[in-house]
């Protein structure tokens, strides 16, 4: 976010208005100021959420939010980003139930909105990872295989663009200095997300843009190509500073047996490669003989004589009926590869699932483990059935889970019982907010 400041003249002379008019803005609290030395400066932002909160301003202003930024999504119902942080929150939270006396590890059934305002003091700065897959836009209500309501996803445009960008300015705050936020929506709106998340997170804090294969291939009956992806938005709060583990991924079956295309009785699939390499040494250790052989000429041992005596003895060096020593690689000690943007895990049919759109564990495993670290705190404020939360307990994170579905919630409760994971629970209810604490009451 920019932190140039304007004066008033400056800000007169871009919109095109006298030093008095701009004064009225200030005094009627629809722009807003900071005195300083007896004059007022404008913080560049607020002069941005004046000019998107007016959308009777004439061109040459909005020109001025072009340069000033690479890209804008300007709609009704946009809230400044001073009022939103400037409202306070309402209701309160209520601990209904105690199982631990840590601090987070604590679910919260309420709108995420007021539940974040009323947590922003005490996460502030604090959450490593953010995972979320709120509704996608969809206009549907959502329901389990016994056709019990789960959630409804009625917002739709504008409203649904704000509603997500209302959260996301809540969350970046929230977020450390090396923390990461992933966001999971679909095709049809995700373009506009990238656009909002670009605004909140800055535009060069984005990391990537990864597609989930999430079904079998489908066949559509309407004039177009299936449709077996969606998209996850990664981001970070301070690019080339996140947390980022670099878990490898395992080849796969395919791979293995091009790579590996022998077979051994015991330690299965392995490939051989060549114990000498081009350029010869004249008088040092891998130029000289070994096991009664030369190296071949013009080449020279991969190795030091006493490593290749080492490989042997552990059976890591197979001969060729020639007498060509090659050293044995095993695809088990393969390190693996690095993990591309295009990542498959499928949902479960409804019939298999704890509840409608539960996503992939092993999803949620290969972002906490890249994005986390043990002891970090994980949080998700569209809990749906837990699965961020299951997965960041079982991998020694804290976290953090909000949702404001009963079914959610109990679907949670189920899950967390199965899995032998100790929560606190709190229900925001809407009376006046008195403070709250995370760790538990001892
Ligand atoms: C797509 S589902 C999340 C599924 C989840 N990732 C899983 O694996 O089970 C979205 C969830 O967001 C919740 N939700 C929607 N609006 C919310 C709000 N304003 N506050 C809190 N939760 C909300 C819904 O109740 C629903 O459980």
């Amino acid at each position: 976010m920019g932190n140039t400041f304007l004066t008033i003249d400056e800000v007169a002379k871009k919109l095109q208005v006298t030093r008095q008019t701009v004064s009225k803005y200030i005094i009627n609290n629809e722009l807003n100021a900071i005195k300083v030395n007896k004059s007022y400066r404008i913080l560049e932002d607020d002069f941005i959420n004046f000019i998107l909160s007016n959308s009777t301003l004439e061109r040459p202003v909005r020109f001025y939010l072009k340069k000033s930024r690479n890209c804008i999504l300007d709609y009704d119902g946009k809230v400044s980003e001073h009022a939103l942080l400037s409202e306070s929150a309402s209701g309160t939270l209520t601990h209904t139930d105690q199982q631990h006396s840590g601090p987070y590890n604590s679910l919260f059934f309420g709108d995420n909105l007021e539940v974040l305002k009323i947590l922003s003091k005490e996460l502030q700065g604090k959450v490593d990872l953010i995972y979320i897959d709120p509704p996608f836009a969809t206009g549907n209500d959502f329901a389990d295989i016994d056709n019990q309501h789960a959630y409804s996803d009625k917002l739709t445009h504008n409203e649904f663009i704000e509603f997500i960008r209302q959260r996301l300015i809540l969350l970046r705050d929230i977020l450390s200095d090396k923390g990461s936020i992933y966001l999971h929506i679909d095709k049809k709106i995700g373009h506009y997300i990238k656009i909002v998340m670009d605004e909140i997170f800055g535009y060069d804090n984005f990391i990537n843009d990864i597609t989930r294969i999430k079904c079998n291939p489908k066949n559509f009956a309407r004039n177009a190509y299936g449709n077996y992806s969606d998209m996850i938005l990664f981001y970070a709060k301070k690019r080339d500073n996140n947390i980022w583990n670099n878990i490898k991924e395992d080849l796969s079956e395919r791979k293995i047996e091009e790579l590996f295309p022998k077979k051994h009785p015991q330690h299965g699939r392995y490939t051989t490669h060549p114990l000498h390499a081009p350029g010869e040494t004249l008088s040092g250790d891998t130029g000289k003989e070994w096991n009664g052989l030369m190296p071949p000429k013009g080449r020279h041992w991969r190795y030091s004589r006493e490593e290749l005596t080492r490989l042997e003895s552990l059976g890591l060096i197979e001969w060729s009926e020639k007498g060509n020593p090659r050293k044995i690689v095993y695809a088990k000690d393969h390190a693996g590869v690095k993990t591309q943007d295009v990542w498959e895990y499928k949902d479960k049919g409804l019939s298999y699932s704890d509840y409608p759109t539960q996503k992939n564990i092993d999803l949620l495993n290969r972002i906490i483990l890249n994005s986390s670290n043990p002891g970090s705190i994980v949080l998700d404020c569209f809990a749906g059935s837990g699965t961020t939360l299951i997965a960041a307990a079982k991998l020694n994170r804290h976290w953090v889970g909000i949702d404001n579905s009963q079914h959610a919630i109990d679907t949670i409760k189920k899950l967390f019982n199965k899995e032998d994971i100790k929560y606190n629970l709190f229900e925001h209810v809407t009376e006046t907010h008195q403070g709250i604490h995370l760790t538990a009451a001892h």
